[in-house]
């Protein structure tokens, strides 16, 4: 039976507006509720353990909506948490991970680029999805401490997000890489100065559309697809201060937008 009920979204910030504006592409007729846990972001450098507590906290606000589908629009959070997100719970959840297999049939030089979280590429699930690709493809990984925090200011300084993306990017351009895998979401928010400083020879592989694109499936094969002719309503959530994430994410998703505060709690596991 098709279903009106609304698909949660969750980053630790803006970052997962990447991957929302993709399903709004893709699903327009869609509800899409969007949590920025700001508060507890960024997630990148905090213990795997606590990420996924913080995942099962959020999912109690998520539990209240009545979502149909979740989408982890965070590679950290997939990382830590979606083995154990499954396990619990029976909606399709859709995680992310960075795109190494299409990176590595992308690339003519051999070696490809995942900027990520040290999270993401420090987790069993990265080590294991990269060691199916070492004998085919030269991958040169690069943690980036510091950019999500950049991205996630009110007042972002271009020059300094300038200077980590060329700190971050050197030595994947100097081993003649040419595939750069945007394995954390909100790189892809910064897709354009990304471009600018590697050079437009270089493929940047961000997953967004192929995210939004499994989602449509699962929900297929749920038979959970809207069948609504009118456009699905959007709401967009926040952990941290109303304000400032209004300001915020308002200026990553290209319009001005409403921002309500969300309380989260734990069910007990
Ligand atoms: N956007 C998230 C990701 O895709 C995490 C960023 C962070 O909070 O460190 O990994």
């Amino acid at each position: 039976m098709p279903s009106e009920a609304p698909i949660g979204v969750i980053d630790s910030g803006a970052g997962g507006l990447s991957v929302l504006k993709k399903i709004r592409e893709l699903m327009p007729n869609e509800e899409l509720i969007y949590v920025a846990d700001s508060w507890f972001a960024p997630y990148g450098e905090k213990p795997a353990e606590d990420i996924r507590r913080r995942c099962f906290e959020n999912m109690g606000f998520f539990d209240l909506q009545h979502i149909k589908a979740l989408v982890l629009a965070c590679n950290t959070a997939t990382a830590a948490a979606v083995k154990e997100l499954r396990a619990l719970y029976r909606i399709p959840i859709i995680g992310m991970e960075p795109a190494i297999k299409p990176a590595s049939e992308l690339t003519r030089t051999g070696v490809i680029g995942v900027m990520a979280t040290a999270g993401t590429l420090d987790s069993d699930k990265y080590l294991d999805l990269q060691s199916m690709y070492t004998d085919k493809v030269e991958i040169i990984t690069r943690a980036c401490p510091g950019l999500v925090d950049e991205i996630e200011k009110i007042e972002p300084d271009e020059g300094e997000i300038i200077k980590l993306v060329t700190e971050y990017t050197e030595e994947f351009l100097d081993r003649g890489g040419d595939t750069l895998v945007l394995g954390c979401t909100h790189y892809a928010l910064i897709s354009d100065i990304i471009r600018d400083i590697v050079g437009s020879n270089v493929v940047l592989v961000d997953t967004g559309m192929a995210v939004a694109k499994e989602l449509r499936r699962r929900l297929l094969e749920n038979d959970l697809l809207s069948d609504s002719l009118k456009t699905g309503r959007l709401s967009f959530f926040t952990s941290g201060n109303v304000q400032e994430q209004k300001a915020l994410l308002s200026r990553y998703w290209g319009e001005e937008i409403e921002v309500l505060r969300y309380l989260n709690f734990i069910l007990t596991i």
